[in-house]
């Protein structure tokens, strides 16, 4: 750390903090990765103070070229950080002075508190454009796997126990609708995060001539009319962190369905269920078990989802109870969004991988779906559509069901004496009753919306091809 060097606040104070205050202090060895921003922030700044005549011309170029020579400087690798200058803003501020006066001038009109609840802003609306294309390329590998097995038979679940025969492409396209959900969510939370809160100084704004309108457009913070959006009070403006906990929840609830696709998938690897070969290149082996091929990417995303929910939980504890405004327990609230930003991130990036490389195995999907069992629902409504009244064709169907497994047999392979003799209703069962269990009927008769018809699914499969094109 620098010695004698001193925060920007530093005139009223005699002695400066102590080296361990410093190091507990310091944001900039997290928020430094704000500095694209905050540079887009100075400039907007720094243009309007120009227009509103607090700087020359010549000192708004001098910032400027100041400004992207330091962004050089950062990508390049060669910037020095001080973590005795707190954070990005003043780290950034005291390396333009060291190469124009005029940087002096640049905080007039602005506060930290302003200028760190905008980069947060820019950053949010960057973070969800990236996290939407990275769901994107999510969707798609789905997609891939849902068009190629659209129409494989597969056992649908509910509590674990078969329910009914759907296909992939029927359960794949859930777990799309769910993504889609999430690409939403984070273009809603952008929206939110467009409005601009420069201009709130501390938290009373400022005496200064400054324009606000200005500075938003030049930010990009502007309605689809090209209007600016301006945040309406000060004091909520530096002190709200609603934006943080909407992006941390929608992080969390996305990590919630990668969560859940995870576990599926880790179920349909296992050797009871045998419905997916998964990639090498994203499994491991035991370092004792010479056959073992363990999900571990899957794993992996199921437990980070807990990092995710723990980040959203970590800003709610932060943020609860704080007076207004702005404190500094609001410091801490960068590494959990930070966290949760670059773990879905990258999480995403895996999740695409291992799906592009799984290979679904047909046959065991099949073997599991052809359980006539599953299809006891459809033949009670066969009975209703013979006027048997549902209530009373469950019953009817349950007394088949008895029937096949007190004779041993599977439920095609009852006698029509034993089946119309199970219950009263099932004399309504004529002699194609046994037509019910033919797979491909039970997919051509859900063909309404949501349903795993072969039209349906090809329909849901081109929509979000279309969409994502
Ligand atoms: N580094 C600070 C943060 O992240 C910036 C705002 C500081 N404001 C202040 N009044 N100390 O919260």
């Amino acid at each position: 750390m620098a010695d004698g060097k001193q925060a920007t606040w530093g005139g009223r104070f005699s002695g400066g903090p102590s080296e361990l205050m410093k190091w507990f202090g310091e944001s900039v060895s997290f928020d430094k990765r704000l500095a694209p921003f905050d540079v887009n922030g100075s400039k907007a700044h720094s243009s309007m103070l120009e227009k509103v005549g607090l700087l020359s011309v010549d000192e708004r170029e001098d910032i400027h070229k100041g400004l992207d020579e330091i962004l050089s400087e950062i990508a390049a690798g060669t910037f020095e950080w001080d973590p005795a200058l707190e954070d990005i803003h003043m780290n950034l501020e005291q390396a333009l002075l060291a190469k124009t006066p005029a940087a002096a001038k640049l905080h007039a009109g602005r506060s930290r508190n302003d200028q760190i609840a905008t980069d947060m802003r820019l950053f949010f609306k960057d973070a969800c454009v990236k996290l939407g294309e990275a769901l994107e390329t999510v969707m798609k590998s789905l997609l891939g796997q849902a068009r190629q097995n659209a129409s494989v038979p597969i056992a649908g679940y509910t509590h674990l126990q078969r329910a009914q025969p759907v296909t992939v492409g029927h359960h794949l396209l859930a777990h799309v609708e769910a993504f889609a959900r999430d690409r939403m969510r984070f273009f809603e939370v952008a929206d939110h995060a467009n409005v601009c809160p420069l201009g709130s100084g501390a938290i009373a704004g400022s005496t200064l001539p400054i324009d606000r309108s200005f500075v938003a457009t030049e930010l990009g913070f502007v309605d689809d009319q090209g209007e600016p959006r301006l945040t309406a009070n000060g004091m909520d403006a530096v002190a709200d962190r609603d934006i943080f906990v909407e992006f941390a929840g929608a992080c969390a609830t996305c990590g919630l369905h990668i969560s859940r696709l995870a576990e599926d998938f880790i179920l349909w690897n296992s050797s009871e269920f045998g419905f997916v070969v998964l990639p090498d290149s994203f499994t491991t082996g035991s370092s004792l078990m010479p056959q073992k091929k363990n999900p571990d990417s899957l794993e992996l995303l199921r437990g980070k989802t807990g990092r995710l929910v723990g980040n959203l939980q970590n800003l709610y504890v932060t943020i609860k109870g704080l007076p207004l405004t702005y404190n500094r327990d609001l410091q801490e609230d960068k590494p959990p969004v930070f966290d949760s930003f670059d773990q879905l991130g990258i999480g995403l990036a895996v999740l695409a991988a291992t799906i592009d490389g799984m290979e679904i195995n047909a046959d065991r999907c099949r073997e599991a779906a052809s359980d006539p069992m599953l299809l006891a629902t459809d033949l009670a409504d066969y009975l209703v559509e013979r006027g048997v009244p549902f209530r009373d064709a469950h019953h009817a169907v349950g007394g088949v069901v008895a029937e096949a497994e007190k004779a041993g047999v599977i439920l095609p392979d009852l006698t029509d004496e034993q089946a119309k003799g199970a219950h009263p209703a099932c004399a309504a069962l004529d002699d194609d009753w046994r037509e019910v269990f033919d797979l491909d009927r039970a997919f051509a008769r859900r063909e309404k919306p949501g349903m795993p018809g072969p039209t349906q699914i090809a329909t849901r499969i081109a929509h979000w091809e279309n969409l994502l094109d």
